[in-house]
């Protein structure tokens, strides 16, 4: 079975089941830029978990595209992947575990065909937190799956969370077992000897972590699930890989009919990053050196070392990109559409690449020949990570040179201010996690509402070709980027903070009604036009201020959100003007 088969499987059974099919959100989260990716079909939809209303009802089902960066150095290895496609359902406050395991069983073993024989799945052992979860393995055991093939695992195993607060609760894990022999007396889905497969997770929703650590009960109990598309095209296939499947396959073969060097992870590695290279910036990513931007750089020029390392020619990334477009359009139209912006981004970003291995190269002769003529052959971890920290130059790259010129250079104290390096990032990242959408509050609700009325002051000031192009929120002010082709003058500036500060003071009601795409249209609604809305959509009206389509959630009254202020206006890129403002209490 081809993926998109699996994938119009899932989503169709789903809608038989009484779930609305949604548009995956895009990679890149709309009003939620304190995360870096959407990295589960759960994260977009993170307000309706914990208790607003979703347009399309209670029963909803996707395919959502998502990114996970942790393990970008693990890609070249039989399985990991930074961009993956997720298939979830999710009750909001509807059904609960019974329904979603018989649903699971039924999907896997009518639709897709699994024997039952190799299902195992595990439960949540029980903790102070929260109890044993022998309802759901009662539920197991009631569809087909024996005890034995039942087991039971703490919250490391068997809890699920993204991040470190927010919605959350004990899961259920589906795991399929491929037959290879147990590793040992012990063995069982929980150790990573290959032998289990996780394939589904079933998230039972009921409880809210803050950030002190403390669990409560949500509203509703929701039920949110998550099942990895090509890891289950995979193993239907019956391949080892995913690479192996259609999705990989006709790039993973046009780099063994290019190379001139043998190497499996390099051509893992550049089918991947290729892919994710794509997704990324057809949703509308840039490589840049912050944030997602980085991580785009990142991927990019990971890619092209490896092309670099299988002595294939950089002309041919053109090559790749149009096959692989080809080899995806079904399943992504997006790539088709985009194709120029995706070949033009990953092209540009080659060239500078190969300046930076250039320039980096040129650094590297000058310590090279300081080194030589103070008679030393080892080149200091310091040196090492200056080419990798002010030149870009990869660590990788300097070590074969070093090889080339018979040169040692001082690993270990390059890992040691490599590690540094990246622990400051990874707190970086996780800052960024934390502030996201599960992160809502007061301050941040006030913000969201602030937008809206910032959007519809600057149409007002400035034009009705002022349209949102980006939005962030945090605890501590909003970020919004518009189009507009010049600078604010002092007066435009001054006039847009006095009409928002207008709508606080005359304490506007804030109603969300729900209506279909089209009559949201009509009614003069503004906001982001594209499919990634279902056929019915929330509409927010700022008293006959500003009337908008968005998700929520947003303060009722305008009254106490404080005093408007805007702290800066800058160009954010050619074309796009970028507002930070703050709410002064
Ligand atoms: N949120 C859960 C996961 O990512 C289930 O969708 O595994």
């Amino acid at each position: 079975m081809k993926a998109i088969e699996i994938r119009n499987k899932y989503l169709n059974y789903f809608k038989r089941n009484g779930h609305k099919i949604i548009p995956s959100a895009p990679l890149i989260p709309e009003n939620d830029p304190s995360v870096l990716f959407n990295t589960a079909g759960m994260q977009p939809l993170v307000p309706y978990l914990l208790g607003e209303k979703h347009p399309e009802g209670t029963r909803l089902t996707d395919y959502q595209k998502c990114v996970r960066t942790n393990d970008i150095d693990e890609v070249g290895d039989n399985r990991h992947l930074t961009y993956f496609e997720m298939l979830g359902n999710w009750s909001l406050g509807d059904y609960f575990k019974e329904e979603a395991i018989k649903m699971s069983y039924e999907f896997l073993t009518k639709e897709l065909g699994i024997p039952v024989e190799k299902l195992s799945v595990t439960c949540f052992a029980g903790d102070k937190d929260c109890e044993r979860d022998e309802t759901t393995a009662e539920c197991w055991k009631k569809v087909g799956i024996p005890e034995e093939r039942i087991y039971y695992f703490g919250k490391d195993d068997n809890w699920w969370i993204a991040g470190n607060e927010g919605p959350c609760g004990p899961d259920t894990e589906m795991f399929y077992d491929t037959g290879k022999p147990k590793c040992s007396e012990g063995c069982n889905p929980s150790c990573g000897c290959g032998k289990y497969v996780e394939i589904w997770n079933n998230v039972f929703m009921e409880f809210y972590k803050s950030k002190d650590g403390k669990y409560t009960k949500l509203s509703q109990k929701n039920v949110d699930t998550g099942l990895g598309l090509e890891r289950m095209t995979m193993l239907l296939q019956g391949k080892k890989t995913p690479f192996e499947t259609e999705l990989f396959a006709p790039v993973m073969e046009k780099l063994e009919e290019l190379q001139k060097v043998d190497s499996i992870s390099s051509r893992r590695i550049v089918a991947e990053h290729l892919r994710s290279s794509m997704m990324i910036i057809s949703d509308g990513g840039r490589p840049s050196n912050i944030d997602r931007g980085y991580v785009l750089r990142r991927l990019i020029r990971r890619m092209i070392r490896h092309i670099n390392k299988l002595q294939i020619s950089l002309e041919e990334l053109t090559n790749l990109i149009e096959l692989n477009i080809e080899a995806l359009k079904e399943m992504y139209p997006e790539l088709e559409i985009n194709k120029e912006t995706i070949k033009s981004v990953i092209l540009e970003e080659k060239d500078k690449f190969v300046k930076t291995l250039e320039h980096g190269e040129k650094e590297f002769i000058k310590e090279m020949n300081k080194l030589k003529e103070e008679g030393k052959a080892k080149l200091e971890g310091k040196v090492v990570f200056k080419l990798y920290d002010t030149y870009g130059f990869p660590p990788e790259v300097t070590e074969d040179l070093a090889k080339e010129n018979e040169l040692e250079i001082d690993k270990e104290e390059f890992e040691k201010l490599y590690k540094e390096h990246q622990e400051l990032s990874r707190q970086g990242a996780e800052q960024k996690f934390k502030g996201g959408l599960a992160d809502q509050n007061e301050q941040t609700i006030a913000y969201h509402t602030a937008t809206h009325l910032l959007h519809q002051a600057l149409k007002t000031v400035l034009g009705e070709h002022v349209k949102q192009s980006g939005s962030n929120i945090t605890q501590e002010r909003l970020r919004f980027d518009f189009t507009h082709p010049q600078k604010m003058t002092p007066e435009e500036i001054k006039q847009v903070e006095d009409l928002v500060n207008e709508q606080i003071k005359r304490d506007l009601k804030v109603v969300c009604e729900e209506m279909t795409y089209d009559e949201a249209k009509a009614s003069g609604a503004i906001g982001l036009f594209t499919n990634k809305y279902g056929e019915k959509v929330k509409v927010y009206t700022i008293g006959n201020f500003s009337k908008e389509i968005c998700g929520g959630p947003h303060v009722e009254h305008t009254g106490d959100m404080g005093i408007f202020k805007i702290k800066k206006e800058e160009s954010s890129s050619s074309g796009i003007r970028r507002i930070k403002a703050v709410l002064i209490k």
